[in-house]
Formats: structure tokens, sequence, C-alpha cells
């Protein structure tokens, strides 16, 4: 079964339509990255499936139906949204542990997992302080912790690393791979296309409430981004050696440089052809196109 199952999403504010039919799952213990530029629908559409938001089509949590089985999702599903929404009357202790109340937890086991997320999120030391106290980044580090509290099989992040500093920022990562490696389903928005690329498995493009890239990171990157084989010679190597079907080939004395889609898989075939011409490679390398870089090509595109 999978963790997620969004069939023909549509949300409407008024006359505009955020979100345009989306459809996509993400299986158990995916690591999904959820992409798109500012008002393309990826806060409506998580919003969505926490039952925040009326909206048409279907959506279901392992299994059920966010709308119908409102309560039991909400036990499955940690979330930590984009906008800061604490009751600022209480302290960053108290913040946690009524929501571990509002879970059902009692006692010293509400006690024990607040001790646990203060300490997991380095809040230990502001335990006391009231929310308005606190800086953007421990405001950020605490709704993260406070979407924890309930151990989560799946853990929603809007944004989890707007305006956090590069220490934070890297704290986080490693704390969301472990979660992930431990088998929690995590959905995370990002502007920071990198931080996508290196965490997550699987990506999901969303351009004016539309999907307009959905695989697994390794497919996007093979079948969206280009590749770029430098290649060194010791001797100069004459213009059209090399057949250049589908790629586009740069012959600059002694170094070659060959652009194009697949061009990672061709490398051998290149390599053996200039092998065959009697000439001799010094050096190969391979560079790929990166997420952020196809990413806004494809968006490009659309505007
Ligand atoms: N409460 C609302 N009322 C009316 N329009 C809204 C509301 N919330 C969002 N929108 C509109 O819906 C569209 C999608 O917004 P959404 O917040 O889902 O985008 P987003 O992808 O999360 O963007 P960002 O990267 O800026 O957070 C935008 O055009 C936005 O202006
Ligand atoms: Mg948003």
């Amino acid at each position: 079964m999978d963790a997620l199952v969004i069939s023909n999403l549509r949300k409407e504010y008024g006359k505009q339509e955020a979100v345009k039919g989306i459809s996509f799952s993400i299986p158990q213990g995916g690591f999904f990255g959820f992409l798109g530029p500012n008002g393309a629908g990826k806060t409506t559409t998580i919003k969505c499936i926490m039952g925040l938001l009326k909206f048409e089509g279907s959506i279901a949590v392992m299994g059920h139906d966010v709308v119908k089985e409102h309560t039991a999702v909400s036990r499955l599903i940690g979330f930590s949204s984009q906008e800061f929404d604490f009751d600022l009357f209480l302290s960053v202790e108290q913040t946690i542990s009524y929501a571990a109340g509002f879970y059902g937890m009692k006692g010293k086991e509400v006690k024990k997992r607040t001790e646990e997320l203060l300490q997991q999120f380095s809040l230990t030391e502001h335990r006391k302080k009231s929310i308005r106290a606190l800086s953007g980044g421990m405001k950020r580090r605490l709704i993260i912790a406070r979407g924890l509290v309930h151990r989560p099989k799946m853990l929603i992040l809007d944004e989890p690393t707007a305006g956090v500093d590069v220490q934070l920022r890297r704290d986080l990562w490693e704390q969301l791979s472990a979660l992930n490696k431990a088998g929690t389903t995590i959905i995370l928005t990002t502007h920071y296309i990198e931080e996508a690329e290196r965490l997550c498995d699987t990506i999901g493009i969303i351009n004016k409430g539309k999907i307009i890239a959905l695989d697994s990171k390794e497919k996007i990157m093979e079948n969206l981004g280009s590749q770029t084989l430098h290649i060194t010679t010791k001797e100069p190597v004459a213009r059209g050696t090399l057949p250049d079907a589908d790629c586009l080939v740069l012959y600059e004395g002694t170094k070659l440089t060959i652009k194009g889609k697949g061009i990672k898989k061709k490398a051998k075939g290149i390599l053996s052809s200039l092998e065959s011409k009697g000439i001799e490679v010094v050096e190969v390398d391979a560079k790929e196109e990166s997420l952020e870089s196809i990413f806004l090509r494809i968006v490009g595109e659309q505007q």
C-alpha cells in the first residue's frame, strides 16, 4: 500500500484555480521532493493532504481517506507548516508537551518525549522562553519538533529550511535522512533545489497548479538533464571525427567537449570510437546537469 495517493486533486480559491487536477502517489518509506516556484500550488496541495482545506478529488494516506477518516490520518502524519502557527502564549516546552497531550500521551511519556525532542532540536536551553522570544531558526526547529511528537509514519515539511542557518540546515538534513532510513515517509518542499537533490529519492515538480515532472531523481537527471563529457587527447582531434548524432561536439585542439542527453551512457562507445581511430585519450571527465539547472529550464519553458 502506498503512503500517499492523490487522485485528480483540484482546489480553487474563489475563481482562481490553484491546483488543477493533479495525481501522484508516494510509496511507504519514500523521500519525496515537491518542488515548484512561488505560487505553484505546493502549500495548497499539502493543506489538502492535511485536511485543512476543502477540495475536489481524493487523497488517501496509508489507505485512509483524508476527509472521511480525518482522525486516523492526523495520527499518521506529522506536519511542519510553512507559516508559523504557534500559540504565542506558550513556552517552547509547553508547545511540545501540549502537542503530546493532544495525541493522547500522558504524564511521564509526555515528559520523556518532550525532553527527547528538546534535545534533538537543540532547544533545551531555550525551553522556558516564550515563542515571541525565539529567533526565526529556533521557531523553525520547534515547529519540526512539534510535528514529530507522536512519531508519525509520514512527515510533511513545508519549507523546513527556509531562513535556517547553514549549520542547522546540515543538522536537519542528517536528522531527516535518519528518520527516512528508519522508515518514515517524508514529503518536503523547498526552494533549495540542491537540498532536494541531496535528500530525496523522488522528485515532483509543480508549476501553475500542474505537475510538469514526476520521477525518481535518477530518471529526472537522466531523461531531462543534459550531461557533458570532457575528453583530453594526446594529439589534436580533427573536426568531424565523431558522429554528432543527438549531441553537440566541440573540437578545441586536444580538448573535446560532448554535450547532450544520455551522453554518460554513450561514453564507452565514444571512447572506443576514438581508440579505433588511433587517438589516445589522456583524461575523461563527466559532468551532470544539476537538478537546479533542470528545474529552472523546465519551469522557464512554461512561462
Ligand atoms: N487563502 C488563499 N486565498 C486565495 N488564494 C490563495 C490562498 N492561498 C494560496 N492562494 C493562491 O494559490 C496559488 C498557490 O499558492 P500556494 O501557497 O499553494 O503556492 P506555493 O507553491 O506553496 O508557493 P510558495 O513557494 O510561495 O510557498 C497562488 O496563486 C496563491 O496566490
Ligand atoms: Mg508554499
